[in-house]
């Protein structure tokens, strides 16, 4: 039974993968900030515990480091909330830079801190990116901010694939294409991704139970192709 943090848990993916995971016999901390949605979630599961918490605020991370000395051992984290401002370039705020980045790097960054004390050797950092983050992918109008958030996500997991690696702690980034959940309709309101939440999560929860035994650093393609 291992501990594994999975933030994002209130609704798409992270729902369906903190679900999983538990149903799996894993013990969840559920992150994000609807506490009515995470406590729907641990209701369906005791392995599940229900953590609100906004993870750009100090309060809100210092909440959940107070729950990581009670729990005392992190074996995973997924970071997988995030949030997509779909805006032109030139109608893109510096304050809705910002919050893009507040919310899909600096938070990760500010999480990881907390949770490495708490990670022992054969640990896995789990980074939920995106094929608007990699380098080549085909680009998507209005993603600029958030397309440069994962981007920059990407090169933060092979930083930190090699800082931590005399920890023993492995990093990696799963670049996903579109799956069916409400941050894919606010990017492409007229596209059906054909992936859902439930079989995206089945794939992640394998991952971040078994990829870092055979990899490290890596940032993941997992598309069909663009954006699909
Ligand atoms: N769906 C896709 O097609 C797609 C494609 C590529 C990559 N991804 C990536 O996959 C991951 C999951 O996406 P999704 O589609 O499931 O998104 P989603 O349905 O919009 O869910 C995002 C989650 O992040 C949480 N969140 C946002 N801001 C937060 C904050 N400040 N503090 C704590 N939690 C916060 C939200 O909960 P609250 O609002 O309750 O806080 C929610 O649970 C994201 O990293 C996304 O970039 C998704």
């Amino acid at each position: 039974m291992k501990h594994i943090v999975v933030t994002g848990a209130s609704r798409g993916i992270g729902y369906q993968l903190s679900r999983r995971l538990a149903e799996n016999g894993q013990k969840v901390i559920a992150i994000a900030r609807t506490s009515t949605s995470l406590e729907t979630l641990a209701n369906e599961d005791k392995n599940i515990l229900a953590l609100p918490a906004d993870l750009t605020t100090e309060a809100g991370l210092t909440k959940v480091e107070h729950e990581l000395q009670n729990i005392g051992q992190i074996d995973i984290l997924i970071n997988n909330a995030a949030m997509l401002v779909n805006s032109p370039f030139m109608e893109t705020s510096i304050a809705m830079w910002k919050q893009q980045f507040d919310v899909n790097l600096f938070s990760i960054v500010e999480l990881i801190q907390r949770c490495k004390p708490f990670m022992k050797s054969g640990s896995h950092i789990v980074n939920i990116g995106s094929m608007g983050g990699v380098q080549s992918s085909k680009k998507f109008t209005g993603l600029s901010a958030y397309s440069a958030s994962k981007g920059a996500l990407s090169i933060l997991t092979e930083c930190l694939a090699l800082e931590f690696a005399r920890d023993e702690i492995s990093v990696n980034c799963l670049a996903l294409g579109a799956v069916s959940t409400e941050m894919q309709k606010s990017a492409f309101p007229d596209f059906d991704a054909p992936v859902s939440a439930e079989a995206m999560s089945k794939f992640i929860s394998d991952f971040a139970l078994n990829g870092h035994t055979f990899m490290n650093g890596k940032i993941l393609p997992i598309s069909f192709s663009d954006p699909e």
